[in-house]
């Protein structure tokens, strides 16, 4: 079980502090959201800002704090690959964003990166049956793509529960990623439908200890974990 948290939300004036800082207090992965106002009505940060943030995703112990890429841009090519070199480790792009999925696949993948397929609350799944033996990631939009802080929007629960069984039947490891409206008191549900990664933007740090939250949710899915160990 992974938590992801969404720096959407941190203070960008101390960009490489509040990175540190929630590695610091238990953040598996970073969440790097790139908007565009094109593809999203919002606009965020670029590979510059990628490239910086990385040097403050090295743990104490020396290993790295994997970067995971969320792009809501359109197009996709050329701006992952920029992605790749500031030192991405997975790239994801919603597949209504680019004219070829499967050429962009293939982009982000030479490019050296892993690779997700991110999916809106209205976008349906189809095209999981041609490419899911490409992606390393599934990633279900709980929320429409834009800002931080909306609320969770329900239905996603049975997507999340129809991906897992796409992902299953694949027989491949893939992860199955949800980004949006994720709380302490509903990520036991979100987990309980499939979904083994969490991103998390303002619910831990819109709080005063990203610590408490992070450990709380972690509390929340560990019965899910075990049950899913046993
Ligand atoms: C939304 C972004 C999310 C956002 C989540 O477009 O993709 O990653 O940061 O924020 P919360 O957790 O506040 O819904
Ligand atoms: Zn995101």
């Amino acid at each position: 079980m992974i938590i992801a948290p969404s720096i959407l939300s941190a203070d960008f004036a101390r960009l490489g502090d509040e990175v540190r800082r929630v590695i610091t207090d238990g953040a598996d992965w970073i969440h790097f959201d790139v908007m565009d106002n094109h593809y999203v009505p919002n606009l965020t940060i670029g590979p510059a800002v990628a490239q910086a943030v990385k040097k403050h995703t090295q743990r104490f112990d020396g290993s790295w704090v994997p970067l995971d890429v969320h792009l809501m841009v359109e197009p996709v090519d050329f701006i992952a690959e920029r992605f790749a070199e500031a030192g991405a480790d997975l790239i994801s792009f919603h597949p209504d964003a680019t004219r070829h999925v499967d050429r962009t696949l293939q982009v982000i993948r030479n490019a050296g990166c892993q690779v997700g397929l991110a999916f809106n609350p209205a976008e349906p799944l189809d095209v999981l049956e041609w490419v899911i033996d490409k992606l390393d990631l599934v990633l279900i939009m709980s929320v429409n793509p834009g800002f931080g802080g909306q609320s969770f929007i329900e239905s996603s629960l049975r997507k999340i529960e129809r991906a897992r069984r796409l992902i299953e039947a694949s027989g491949r490891d893939i992860r199955l990623q949800v980004d949006g409206g994720i709380k302490v008191d509903n990520i036991r549900r979100v987990a309980d439908a499939g979904a083994d990664t969490f991103v998390a933007g303002s619910a831990i740090f819109g709080a005063k200890d990203y610590a408490a939250v992070i450990d709380a949710m972690r509390t929340e899915i560990e019965p899910v974990r075990l049950k899913k160990a046993a």
